[in-house]
């Protein structure tokens, strides 16, 4: 039985070193101590033995269970210890490893050029707002001085919403000139820009949507004089301190006088290139005192408040600025067209 015993402990000895993971010594455990193990087996076998020998076996037994059960720990330790080792190694971070680049996206020039034009007027005490694009008839056309029958209706080929009626997409940003004035008190200094509909079809210089930037100014005693002051302020803000300008006659029917402004061309400061079509000017927007009529419409006594308006397109602009030739390049947003901007 001493042999057995002996035999048992190296022969456990020896399989504990071997095991490779936690579940083969459980297994292990099971077959050499559990209740059916090779060692309860032999303790069982104990009654059989004489009385002097019984207690020398049992001590045995018990030195080699506690044995057995010591190397089983160690075992344990030493795997649990190897497997944490191997789960580091594996999770280690190269920190001498390079980066990887997020590409990083930028402004649309759309977007460039309202944030500079947005910018002037800022600095000039303006304040930035902004209107729905889907427009009643009566802020799009009515309270603007165009009438059912105007042929100004029919110069902005306009989308309605539900056949010809009250609903339609906003062809101008005029109409947040009357949104101001029927929600705000004089003094008013406001820019709005956003998105304008026209049914057009799309080439190389029209498209059915596209931007555009209402400026609006009311206050007591508003002349012309202020209104030649503050775009030509403008105008040197965006092209250059250089930069002189002319206003031409014009007709709006939301305007009286009216008139369209001219910028010396940025490119060629006047003599005549390709940007300004040799005439040395290039053509910024539309302007004029705005109609006793629209003022008294919004609500505003057109006896004590006058003011100035005016409106530009914003694509022009951003072509004009950016040496863009197709305007479609401009709403495509080919990233590889983007990307140079
Ligand atoms: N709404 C005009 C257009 O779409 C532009 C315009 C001209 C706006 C003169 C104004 C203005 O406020 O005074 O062509």
């Amino acid at each position: 039985m001493k042999e057995k015993l002996t035999q048992i402990k190296e022969r456990a000895a020896k399989r504990l070193a071997e095991a490779a993971d936690l579940k083969t010594l459980e297994e292990l455990r099971v077959e050499i101590l559990g209740k059916k193990g090779e060692l309860t087996q032999i303790l069982k076998g104990m009654g059989s033995l004489s009385k002097e020998e019984r207690p020398v076996i049992g001590q045995l037994a018990n030195e080699v269970r506690s044995e057995i059960e010591s190397k089983l720990e160690e075992a344990k330790t030493s795997l649990a210890s190897k497997a944490q080792e191997l789960k580091l190694k594996a999770e280690t971070i190269d920190v001498t490893m390079p980066g990887k680049v997020t590409e990083l996206g930028h402004k649309h020039p759309m977007t460039q050029v309202i944030d500079e034009i947005s910018n002037i007027f800022i600095g000039m005490g303006y304040e930035i707002v902004e209107g729905p694009e889907v427009e009643t008839a009566y802020y799009n056309f009515e309270a603007l001085n165009i009438p059912k029958d105007h042929p100004a209706r029919d110069e902005q080929d306009t989308f309605y919403i539900n056949g010809i009626g009250d609903f339609l997409l906003r062809t101008q940003t005029s109409p947040m000139q009357v949104r101001t004035m029927e929600t705000r008190k004089p003094p008013i200094r406001i820019i709005a820009p956003g998105r304008v509909y026209r049914s057009d079809e799309v080439d190389a210089t029209h498209s059915p949507v596209f931007h555009q930037l209402e400026g609006l100014v009311i206050d007591k005693g508003i002349t012309m004089g202020d209104l030649k002051g503050a775009l030509a302020e403008f105008a040197k803000g965006l092209f250059g301190e250089n930069t002189k300008v002319r206003f031409r006659p014009h007709h709006f029917p939301f305007t009286e006088p009216s008139a369209e402004m001219d910028a010396s061309c940025f490119a060629c400061g006047g003599k005549g290139c390709r940007v300004c079509k040799d005439s040395g000017w290039i053509e910024v927007l539309g302007c004029g005192m705005v109609h006793p009529k629209v003022l008294e419409m919004s609500g505003i006594d057109p006896k004590v408040y006058s003011g100035f308006a005016f409106g530009l397109g914003l694509e022009r602009i951003a072509m004009q600025k950016y040496a863009i030739s197709d305007l479609r390049l401009l709403f495509e947003n080919d990233t590889k067209f983007l990307k140079q901007f």
